[in-house]
């Protein structure tokens, strides 16, 4: 019964955090509609969302034949616009490749976009740990980004100018 209760508060306030956010995209980040049913993302890229899981190589893949990269995220407009995406996408949290990936010891984006200046790292994070050079964004906590191996399989969203 009290496990039952705690259960219930911890789905509640999931809810609240969603809630919340959803407002906030509502006033500052309505959906604004890209050629090809995409969504725009700032003044020269769209972004799309798609519903295959894959490794971070062939979600990068995956990406380039639609055109473009996995996303980077460069200031909290883009952070917010890729966060409201999502949040308008699915209720549930799941996680997405960003496109981010570390090499010898430094974090850049695949798209050439160069070292990562903005980060939303969950509490931890990133973590040094061997063999987690891809990042997600979504772990924990809304929009929060963490170290994975690249090998996993995780969602794919995508960028392309436009
Ligand atoms: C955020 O960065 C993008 C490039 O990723 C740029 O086009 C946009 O103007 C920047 N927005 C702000 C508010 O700095």
């Amino acid at each position: 019964m009290l496990l039952l209760l705690v259960l219930m508060m911890i789905a509640a306030s999931a809810a609240d955090e969603r809630d919340e956010l959803l407002k906030m995209c509502r006033d500052k980040y309505p959906p604004q509609a890209c050629p090809g049913y995409w969504y725009r993302l700032d003044g020269q890229r769209c972004m799309s969302v798609f519903r295959s899981f894959a490794p971070f190589d062939i979600a990068e893949t995956y990406c380039k034949r639609e055109g473009g990269h996995l996303i980077s995220i460069n200031n909290l407009s883009d952070y917010n616009q890729v966060l409201c995406m999502l949040l308008r996408d699915r209720y549930t949290r799941n996680e997405h490749w960003i496109g981010a990936k570390r090499s010898q010891g430094k974090f850049s984006w695949v798209d050439g976009s160069g070292p990562l200046t903005f980060t939303k790292w969950a509490p931890g994070q990133p973590d040094n740990q061997q063999q987690q050079d891809c990042v997600v964004m979504n772990y924990g906590s809304w929009g929060a980004w963490k170290t994975l191996p690249c090998s996993e399989n995780r969602l794919i969203m995508c960028e392309r100018r436009g």
